[in-house]
């Protein structure tokens, strides 16, 4: 990664995600009229989910526009559903306009789910080619799984080759079949903010960093800036 990088390094996962929060709801603020948000899936993002969608923080949601970097292609209420998770504890409790989520769509085939999301977001883009300004997303908030993929972009997948579609079926690999972004559309974002946690991460943390080009993290070429939020543990402190 050749762009600017910054690490927000805190003690723990809660002071770490409350330091998250802050910053998204001041990026917010601070940013134009249709902030689009692509949100991580996995478990270590759900505190952060939740304090977004307390009071203690201050959002203008009819400015935020929210998609997912990836899903698990099951149902909307299946416990392994990533839109589930930001339902129960986000967007159930904040005034955010039904027409500003953009959940990946679980029904119908995997492929045709796949494209019909592309369709929503070229559509929310209303440009054609991502070459153009500004960049698709203001934010887009990664995990960063055991063995270093993002999104459902697992290590020797074919699907990490894809540079023309921002959405793809990614049919075998995970427990489930899986709808993810593409490297295109992750790229194409004015920030990217990595959230990783716990001490079984900080060896990949460090091969990812390091440029090892097995893990699809390592593959990213980012426009715009990289942030890695981590506890000391997972930075290796
Ligand atoms: C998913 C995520 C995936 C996740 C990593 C880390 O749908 O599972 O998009 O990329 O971010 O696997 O998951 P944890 O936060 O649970 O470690």
């Amino acid at each position: 990664m050749t762009t600017p990088v910054t690490d927000i390094i805190r003690d723990d996962p809660q002071i770490l995600a409350a330091t998250a929060a802050r910053w998204i709801a001041d990026r917010i603020a601070a940013g134009n009229e249709r902030f689009r948000i692509a949100l991580s899936g996995g478990s270590t993002p759900r505190e952060l989910y939740t304090l977004l969608g307390s009071s203690d923080y201050v959002i203008d949601w009819d400015k935020v526009v929210l998609f997912w970097g990836d899903e698990r292609f099951v149902p909307a209420t299946d416990a392994r559903s990533n839109f589930r998770v930001v339902h129960e504890v986000l967007l159930s409790h904040v005034p955010i306009p039904a027409q500003n989520i953009l959940p990946i769509p679980t029904d119908g085939t995997l492929e045709d789910a796949a494209a019909r999301y592309e369709a929503d977001i070229r559509r929310e883009y209303e440009a054609d080619t991502l070459d153009g300004k500004p960049p698709l997303f203001d934010l887009v908030l990664l995990g960063l799984g055991a063995d270093g993929h993002i999104c459902s972009l697992f290590p020797n997948s074919q699907v990490l080759e894809e540079r023309t579609k921002l959405v793809a079926a990614v049919p075998a690999g995970a427990p489930e079949p899986r709808i993810t972004l593409t490297f295109p559309a992750i790229e194409s974002s004015r920030a990217i903010a990595f959230l990783v946690t716990g001490p079984e991460k900080a060896a990949i943390v460090a091969r990812v960093r390091g440029g090892d080009q097995a893990l699809p993290a390592a593959r990213l070429k980012p426009k715009g800036e990289v942030f890695w939020f981590m506890d000391k543990v997972a930075a290796g402190k």
